[in-house]
């Protein structure tokens, strides 16, 4: 799931450009039987498997390293904190995040009290598991990395970094398919224009996210 995702478009070229080093471990290789078994059933019954504890505190102490740095886990579950771009500038100033994915119906609990320092989710819903949460919180933390995003001003004016969302863009053509842009911004006011913009975003946040105002 993740291979594609560190190997195209921005996450590529901020490995390639050594703003971020990415590495993947298949908690399976951490199995010690030769059905690479990771999950197990729950004691005192009940449905689906939980993971087991040796593989993945192998997993996570084989990435952790044993430098001043050992690195921040994460570990991702619907559970968890809610992610968002406060959280994401947070983790932007990390050094070194592990982030542990697992089946939805969780890793044994003395996993979560002895080898996790942070829990985290993306949203009040349930995915298969938490690789594509992870990959998520990754994309949004790294494109926060200094150097990675071409325009250095662009994650400073995203929505959200000022506490509301953007407003509407345009580019060229200034007419398509009978739809002009707004006068304003071919009037080379610059003063008037950053004002419109800002108008814009209120409006836009006022309507769609009122709880950000
Ligand atoms: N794993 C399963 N669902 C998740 C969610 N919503 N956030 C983080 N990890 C998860």
């Amino acid at each position: 799931m993740l291979e594609g995702a560190m190997h195209s478009s921005i996450l590529k070229r901020a490995q390639a450009n050594g703003h971020v080093d990415i590495c993947l471990s298949d908690i399976r290789n951490f199995a010690r039987d030769k059905h690479r078994t990771v999950d197990d059933r729950p004691f005192g019954g009940g449905p689906g498997m939980v993971m087991k504890c040796e593989p993945l505190v192998e997993a996570i102490e084989s990435t952790r390293g044993s430098g001043p740095q050992p690195g921040r886990v994460i570990y991702m579950t619907p559970e968890g904190q809610r992610f968002d771009q406060a959280k994401a500038i947070e983790l932007s100033q990390v050094d070194h995040l592990i982030f542990v994915s697992g089946h939805y119906e969780g890793i044994d609990e003395r996993v979560r009290e002895g080898w996790i320092d942070e829990e985290l989710s993306i949203g009040d819903y349930v995915l298969t598991n938490g690789t594509v949460a992870a990959l998520v919180i990754i994309d949004a933390v790294v494109r926060l990395l200094p150097g990675v995003l071409g325009n250095e001003a662009s994650p400073i004016s995203d929505s959200f970094s000022e506490g509301i969302l953007e407003g509407p863009q345009y580019t060229r053509p200034e007419e398509f398919r009978g739809k002009k842009i707004p006068d304003i911004l071919l009037s080379g006011n610059h003063a008037a224009i950053e004002a419109w913009r800002r108008e814009q975003a209120e409006k836009r946040t006022a309507e769609r996210r009122k709880d950000l105002l």
